[in-house]
């Protein structure tokens, strides 16, 4: 059979839109009743999903993508790739501002943050620099 690069991507790219769909089923947002998941790939092509897990003392709930990032760290990977949001709503679930910070720290600026609804339709798409440009990061402590 015909080799088609282009559909394997579009398949890679699909198994995060899949992990943050999927993964937003199990958000515990009874306060919000906002439920968010999260998908980040590494450099190695791993998937790590995270989900918001709210609190009964409010500012201590946490976003999608925290979980996501914590599941990568404690695999041991640093480079995210790819990060892909899904949420409710008719607006595209982008980043918090908190959470375009913790991506910053393991990502570049040309990395691609994608927002999809529920069921993974695409609502928008940007890179980590327009989303959060001229950044504070880790080589300004070097
Ligand atoms: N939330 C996320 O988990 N990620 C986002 O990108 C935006 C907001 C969560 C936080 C809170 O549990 C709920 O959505 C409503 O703000």
């Amino acid at each position: 059979m015909a080799r088609k690069p282009a559909k394997r991507v579009g398949r890679a790219r699909d198994k995060l839109v899949e992990a943050a769909v999927a993964v937003r089923r199990k958000a515990y947002s009874p306060y919000s009743h906002f439920q968010v998941g999260a998908a980040v790939r590494t450099e190695g092509g791993a998937i790590y999903a995270g989900c918001n897990v709210e609190n009964a003392a409010y500012p201590q709930g946490t976003c999608a993508e925290s979980g996501a990032i914590a599941a990568m760290v404690a695999a041991g990977e640093k480079r995210i790739v790819e990060v892909v949001v899904s949420g409710p709503g008719r607006m595209p679930c982008t980043p918090c501002g908190g959470c375009r910070q913790r991506i910053r720290e393991f990502a570049a600026p040309d990395t691609p943050i994608r927002a999809v609804d529920e069921r993974g339709k695409a609502m928008g798409g940007w890179t980590l620099g327009e989303l959060l440009p001229v950044s504070f990061g880790p080589d300004h402590l070097k």
